[in-house]
């Protein structure tokens, strides 16, 4: 037993919070941020940081928003709580329907969470409860990708494509059936990316046969990638094959926009894209409350959710599901983006966003590729340009970008996947919020950090 006795508590008592339990944060402490505005974050020494990922794609109306901020308080002052199973509250209510009427048809039921792995939590077991009331109980199997990331709950852990996890989840719970992410970027030998992105489609064909298709209750999907693959974006060709699969196999298609949905791609969902080819289920998060509230979601057609009240009902809920406070929270949310025109602002700003990077791809050789949608945009780092060879993990490149991007004045969210096995990028997307002069002055502290990366990063690497 660790010796817990009152001297050591007192001594170990040291204020790092949170923090300490992270293995990075006691190599490089992590800054203590002391308040925020907009785009940007000062610590308690005074030092600014550009929030250039919004943290991990969560602050889309940026820091310090006061209409946010007051509309919480004013709920949480008139009725901060009422539990969803014994009562309803207006701005669930209110906030539901407005979630509803942007989502469009197909989605007009919103089950509320306190975030993205609860959301991806509920979507399924909604979808095994109406499978067991509508008479199909051997449909337990869901397919996901490799690589890819649901959540950071145990049955999420399971759904998501991260090979590190393989010892943590052995013999603990059972990894879902995966097939290839349409990454497009390092393809297997003679693909490109269209014939590699219908290897990916007929892969789920392939796995759904092999599985049997009476025992596959869902295919789950990052319709735009995040920090998993990298913001890789499929084709349209690919959204409609897998839709097609579905389909005629009856397996639900869920889409996981719980990082790329709120207008981050240009639209309001990702699915918006590919409009004749919509998922059956979307999850939401991130951006719903944009870090002001915890508060994800689960979006279903009206035709499903009322069929299963009638017959057993949806019977799992958290306390804090439909939360007064949080849904005031995402209602304020929702008026700053009309008010700011933010979905129209991550077309517009982020195509900006996306030529500086590429202006810096061209005079920078460490960065390999830039790829995303709206202003959700990756930056892939790689040793070689032409090899694509990336930089070996023993140097921990992500690791670096974020000590060099604070050094430079910048907050960067990178991870390695699968550790580095698809490569090493980085986020850049900013709140939305961000004008044409904020974003020059992150693509120039980018490329100082770039550089500096690339200085360290070439001394040390031994592919150089
Ligand atoms: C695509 C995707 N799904 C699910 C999650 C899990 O969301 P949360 O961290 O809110 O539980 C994340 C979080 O990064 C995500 O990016």
């Amino acid at each position: 037993m660790p010796d817990i006795s009152v001297e050591h508590s007192t001594k170990h008592n040291d204020g790092r919070g949170q923090s300490a339990f992270y293995a990075t944060a006691n190599k490089v402490p992590l800054p203590l941020i002391e308040r925020a505005s907009g785009i940007h974050m000062w610590d308690d020494q005074g030092t600014s940081y550009i929030d250039v990922s919004s943290g991990p794609v969560v602050s889309n109306i940026g820091h310090g928003n006061a209409v946010v901020a007051e509309a919480m308080a004013a709920q949480a002052k008139k009725m901060e709580y009422a539990f969803a199973r014994l009562a309803q509250n207006r701005p669930n209510i209110e906030y539901c329907q407005r979630l509803a009427k942007l989502a469009g048809p197909g989605f007009e039921r919103i089950h509320l969470t306190s975030g993205g792995s609860e959301a991806m939590e509920n979507a399924i077991k909604f979808l095994r409860q109406y499978a067991i009331a509508t008479g199909k109980p051997s449909k337990t199997r869901v397919i996901t990708c490799q690589p890819s990331y649901h959540g950071a709950t145990i049955a999420t852990l399971a759904m998501n494509g991260e090979i590190m996890m393989k010892p943590f989840l052995q013999g603990f719970t059972e990894p879902t059936p995966k097939i290839p992410a349409p990454l497009t970027y390092r393809l297997p030998p003679n693909h490109n990316i269209k014939s590699y992105a219908r290897h990916c489609a007929d892969a789920l064909e392939s796995r759904i046969s092999e599985l049997g298709a009476s025992n596959v209750l869902a295919f789950v999907i990052e319709p735009v990638g995040g920090l998993s693959t990298g913001c890789v974006v499929p084709s349209r060709e690919y959204i409609c094959q897998i839709r097609e699969i579905c389909t005629s196999h009856a397996i639900h298609l869920v889409f996981d926009e719980i990082l790329c949905g709120m207008g981050r791609t240009g639209k309001f969902l990702a699915a918006h894209h590919w409009p004749d080819a919509l998922p059956d289920i979307v999850t939401m998060a991130k951006g719903m409350a944009s870090g002001y509230s915890p508060l994800g979601a689960v979006l279903a057609p009206a035709i499903m959710v009322d069929e299963l009240a009638d017959l057993t009902g949806f019977e799992f809920q958290y306390s804090y599901n439909a939360n007064p406070v949080s849904s005031a929270a995402g209602l304020a949310v929702l008026d700053e983006y009309a008010r700011l025109d933010l979905t129209n602002n991550a077309i517009v700003t982020g195509a900006k966003l996306r030529k500086g990077l590429e202006s810096l791809k061209a005079k920078l050789p460490i960065i390999g590729d830039i790829r995303g949608l709206g202003m959700l945009l990756a930056v892939e780092i790689v040793a070689d340009q032409t090899t694509k060879a990336s930089f070996e993990n023993e140097l921990q490149p992500t690791d670096l970008v974020r000590i060099h991007g604070l050094n430079n004045g910048l907050m960067i969210y990178s991870r390695p996947t699968s550790g580095g096995k698809y490569g090493h990028w980085f986020l850049v997307s900013p709140p939305l919020t961000i004008t044409t002069e904020e974003a020059t002055e992150l693509l120039e502290r980018l490329e100082r950090t770039l550089r500096d990366l690339s200085d360290q990063l070439c001394q040390q690497n031994p592919l150089e």
